[in-house]
């Protein structure tokens, strides 16, 4: 020990942190953030009509699937030991209330009763809960002729989307409309037709956020006539984040979202603070995009990026992160 030093090591002057991080082993051994497989969810696109995967331009490496090649890639994440899916739609036919979103014979609803039927209870199986991939209109409700997405009609179409999820095998289903009053409506709904076990993930911090553009790509559910930011909240605001997150778990809400994760990490660390259910964040497409656009260019390193990225959400306080690279990073944490 060089530097005469106090009793127990102490020197004057400054602490030596460097100790803690001299080797691999004593960095793994003080990690306080861990990353497992578990933690994470898969969001997969199904699309109507199709029989082989098809590539989204702006999301390399991630597919619109067809029923069997989900059904092949479930198999694959269930292998890899990762939490869960969320499975979104993409219907052949859409209308102005998204028919399709309910329908018994619908998109989404016949790859849940498949994956259901595939894997049992081997993962969470859950689909988004909105409408904006099943409208004509692309917006997440229904719309009134002026043009305005109407609230309280849209909640009865959420409260039917909810129990046709169920039905189908969806062992829990994520609100992602920001309707106000949505989870209420979902539970009453959920609850009437005897889904009393089927608990809410409630997309709750859900920012009108830019983050979004290759997913309408992705999903095919783009707004053909204004934007979200008269229901999904403005990205300056964190206390409102905080209100609607209390206002899901009143209405009955078992677990919250945050949504997109990178650039809303302090939403994030705000709401683990603040509540005692489990924390979701979501990685969107734009953070996925930027990602892999930077590494092509090689401008980052890819996999030391990715990894980055899950570890700073994790640590932010969210147990799940949903990520496009779900499976990518549980193979590289085994
Ligand atoms: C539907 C929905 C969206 C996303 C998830 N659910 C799009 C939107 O709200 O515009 C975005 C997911 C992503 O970008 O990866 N309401």
């Amino acid at each position: 020990m060089t530097g005469g030093g106090l009793p127990g090591g102490a020197t004057p002057g400054f602490a030596r942190g460097r100790r803690l991080r001299s080797t691999p082993a004593l960095r793994r051994l003080t990690a306080q953030t861990r990353l497992a497989p578990a933690d994470f969810v898969l969001p997969v696109f199904v699309k109507q009509g199709i029989d082989s995967p098809q590539p989204i331009g702006s999301m390399p490496g991630v597919v619109q699937h067809s029923q069997e090649s989900l059904r092949k890639a479930a198999a694959e994440a269930a292998e890899a030991g990762i939490g869960g899916l969320m499975l979104f739609g993409i219907p052949a036919d859409k209308d102005p209330v998204g028919s399709q979103a309910d329908a018994a014979d619908g998109v989404v609803n016949v790859a849940l009763q498949q994956l259901r039927a595939d894997l049992g209870d081997e993962l969470v199986l859950m689909a988004d809960l909105c409408l904006c991939e099943y409208t004509d209109h692309g917006h997440c409700g229904v719309v009134t002729p002026a043009g305005v997405v109407d609230n309280d009609p849209t909640l009865d179409r959420y409260a039917a989307v909810a129990v046709a999820q169920a039905q189908a095998g969806a062992h829990l289903v994520a609100p992602s409309g920001m309707m106000d009053g949505q989870v209420a409506a979902i539970r009453a709904g959920l609850d009437a037709a005897a889904f009393t076990e089927v608990p809410i993930l409630a997309y709750a911090a859900k920012y009108a956020s830019g983050f979004y553009g290759p997913f309408r790509e992705a999903a095919e559910g783009a707004p053909q006539f204004g934007d979200r930011s008269t229901y999904q909240m403005d990205p300056p605001n964190a206390a409102e984040a905080l209100r609607e997150v209390r206002q899901d778990l009143a209405e009955g809400a078992d677990a919250v979202m945050v949504k997109p994760a990178l650039p809303y990490l302090d939403i994030v660390r705000q709401v683990a603070d603040a509540v005692d259910v489990p924390v979701s964040a979501y990685q969107v497409s734009g953070e996925y995009a930027m990602v892999e656009a930077a590494a092509e260019r090689g401008m980052v390193d890819r996999r030391r990026a990715i990894l980055e990225t899950l570890t700073s959400i994790r640590r932010a306080g969210a147990s799940t992160v949903l990520t496009y690279w779900a499976v990518e990073a549980a193979a590289w944490l085994r």
